[in-house]
């Protein structure tokens, strides 16, 4: 994809359901018995991926007026064939916890980037929990041979993982007994909210445990999801770096677990405020407004992004970084070594990339220095098949003197198709 310098961006926008949120409504949908329907799902292939695991467990699945229509029902089949999870981790590992509460033996499979990521942090919990778990040194083909009594275990996760989390709550359901999972730094909650929201009560407490009782079942029912924040960020964060921008992005999740970048970025200068909040199943959603232009000068310390910040910026890091390029004092990212397991290793990746772009980068084992302001000028960059990666350096083109070239940027479909029609349509040059 080619991308030329952009003015200012505006307009108002309203974007496809949150990806994270999508896949556990999916699953909760396919759990419980009866019709559910789910509207706004997400677009993102990594949903699509999700939705084709759980036709092959048996889930009728149907696309309906704009909602995906669920028959649920609290016993999965066991598959003929492996479940192909694609790019998506968060369908491979939330699903092995599922699986693990099944009495049969089913493969998850994915493609190349997902097979080389770190499957041990679920396998562990997993088997300690009943399940048999077969894997190619720790990492995807995964073969799970489930129980129909999963063992109810108090598990402290050795790294701050929502879907780590997600799979042992899931895994849980089928448990007689109390599930814990204890986190030291807290990771997205949309699995406590929705199991709340769908009839399953986990209690959240102040020492960052997570309760579940079960057995448990949901109660079918219908969801709107929410607009994704994550893919809001690329907009917001274009918007607040183009000096005349107004833009407005309606429904939009606001978890807090999840739009920290947004307080982040108030409190680097960025105009924006919130309006208009709801909630739907426990989750908050409102109407998102930036101003362009960045205002005051919050100081260097404030700056650094680290340790109980980071679960909460995760998917965000690699757009932060090429916000720090632009403003006074630049940005440091600590204690983020998880970014190098994600879809590409993305503190490398940013690095290169910004390089490339003509920033001045420090890269550390956990994290990245990044110096600003700096007048970024277009080159040939690569995405390296990473969604996030392609989304955050579109961004630094629309910034940047001269045209910028992303290859592979087909990879944003992973999680939001729409990505480039969108951006174009508020885009002013
Ligand atoms: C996700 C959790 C995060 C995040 C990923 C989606 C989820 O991964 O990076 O994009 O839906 O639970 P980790 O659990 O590996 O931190």
């Amino acid at each position: 994809m080619k991308l030329t310098p952009a003015c200012s961006i505006n307009g108002r926008l309203r974007l496809p359901g949150d990806k994270s949120i999508s896949h556990r409504a999916a699953l909760i949908a396919a759990l419980a018995r009866g019709r559910s329907e789910i509207s706004n799902f997400s677009t993102a292939r990594d949903c699509a991926s999700t939705l084709e695991c759980l036709r092959s467990l048996g889930i009728s699945i149907e696309h309906k007026d704009g909602k995906v229509v669920f028959e649920g029902s609290h016993e999965l089949v066991a598959p003929r064939d492996p479940l192909d999870c694609g790019n998506s981790g968060s369908t491979l590992r939330i699903l092995a916890g599922v699986l693990a509460g099944h009495d049969f033996t089913a493969e998850l499979i994915g493609d190349e980037s997902l097979s080389s990521r770190p499957m041990r942090r679920i396998i562990e919990p997993l088997e300690l929990m009943g399940a048999r778990i077969e894997s190619s040194s720790g990492k995807a083909p995964l073969r799970v041979r489930g129980t129909k009594n999963p063992i109810p275990i108090t598990y402290k996760l050795p790294v701050a993982s929502a879907q780590v989390k997600s799979a042992v709550l899931f895994a849980g359901l089928n448990a007689q007994g109390t599930t814990t999972v204890i986190e030291t730094t807290k990771s997205r909650d949309h699995t406590e909210r929705l199991f709340n929201g769908f009839g399953v009560p986990v209690t959240t407490n102040s020492d960052l445990s997570v309760t579940l009782d079960g057995p448990a079942r949901f109660t079918a029912g219908a969801i709107r999801i929410p607009g994704d924040v994550s893919s809001a960020a690329y907009f917001v964060a274009a918007a607040m770096l183009l000096p005349n921008s107004q833009l407005t992005i309606e429904g939009v999740g606001l978890n807090p677990t999840r739009a920290a970048f947004l307080s982040v970025l108030s409190s680097w200068g960025a105009d924006i405020t919130t309006t208009d909040v709801k909630v739907e199943r426990n989750e908050p959603y409102g109407t998102i407004n930036v101003r362009g232009g960045i205002t005051g000068n919050a100081g260097e310390t404030e700056r650094t992004l680290d340790r109980s910040m980071i679960p909460s910026l995760i998917d965000e890091l690699p757009l932060l970084a090429v916000v720090g390029s632009q403003i006074d004092g630049g940005i440091r990212i600590r204690d983020a070594s998880e970014l190098r397991l994600k879809e590409s290793d993305r503190l490398a990746t940013t690095a290169a990339n910004l390089r490339a772009m003509g920033a001045e980068v420090e890269e550390f084992p956990d994290g990245l220095a990044v110096s600003g302001p700096t007048q970024l000028h277009g080159a040939l960059l690569d995405s390296h098949g990473d969604h996030r990666i392609a989304m955050a350096f579109s961004v630094a083109a629309l910034l940047a003197k001269g045209d910028t070239e992303i290859s592979g940027s087909e990879c944003v479909a992973i999680s939001f198709p729409e990505f480039f029609p969108l951006l174009e349509s508020v885009v002013r040059r």
